[in-house]
C-alpha cells in the first residue's frame, strides 16, 4: 500500500555567496567552509527555541535548482558511476539535500553558519541538531575511501 505522503514547505532559505552551481567547491578534499545564513520565516521562528546549545545542524533542503533524475550518478570525487543512493547527487528521484553546518551564531530568526553548500536562494525544508553516536572505526566510507586510495589522498 501507498504511504500517504505530505507535500513540504519551506521553512526558511540559505542566504550564501554561491548564485551558481559551478562556485560551489567539488571533488576529492573539497573544503566546505562558507559562511552564510539560514533566514527561518517568521511562522516557524518560534521552532528555534534553544538552538543555540548546539554547535552542529542537519539542514534538510530542496535542490530547487536541478532538473530530473538518474539512478546511477559519476560524482566529480570519483571517475566511476554509482548508484544515486551511493551517492549526493543532486539530481535524485525526491531532490533533497542535506547538510551538517556549524552554528556560528543566531540572530533571531536568522542562523548564521558555516558550511554551507547550497546556492543562494535555496529553501530549506528542515533542521535538526547534529548528534552524531556512530563510533569512528565503525565508520566505512565505501567508494569515496578507495577514490581518495587511487588519487593518492
Ligand atoms: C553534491 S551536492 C551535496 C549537497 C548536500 N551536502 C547533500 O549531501 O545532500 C552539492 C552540490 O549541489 C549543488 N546545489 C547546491 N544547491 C543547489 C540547489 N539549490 N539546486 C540545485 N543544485 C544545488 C551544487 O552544485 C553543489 O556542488
Amino acid at each position: 500500500m501507498e504511504a500517504i505522503m505530505f507535500t513540504p514547505r519551506a521553512i526558511g532559505h540559505v542566504r550564501g555567496p554561491y548564485k551558481e552551481t559551478k562556485d560551489v567547491p567539488k571533488g576529492l578534499g573539497a573544503k566546505q567552509d562558507a559562511e552564510g545564513v539560514i533566514e527561518i520565516l517568521p511562522t516557524f521562528e518560534p521552532g528555534l527555541m534553544d538552538i543555540e546549545g548546539f554547535s552542529h545542524l542537519f539542514v534538510i533542503w530542496m535542490f530547487d535548482r536541478s532538473e530530473g533524475f538518474e539512478l546511477t550518478a559519476r560524482p566529480p570525487s570519483d571517475n566511476r558511476p554509482h548508484g544515486v543512493f551511493a551517492t549526493r547527487s543532486p539530481r535524485r528521484p525526491n531532490p533533497m539535500g542535506l547538510s551538517v553546518v556549524e552554528l556560528l551564531r543566531r540572530d533571531g530568526p536568522r542562523l548564521h553558519v558555516r558550511g554551507i553548500d547550497m546556492l543562494d536562494g535555496t529553501p530549506v525544508l528542515d533542521i535538526k541538531p547534529y548528534l552524531s553516536s556512530v563510533p569512528q572505526e565503525t565508520l566505512r566510507r565505501g567508494w569515496l575511501a578507495e577514490a581518495e586510495a587511487r588519487a593518492g589522498k
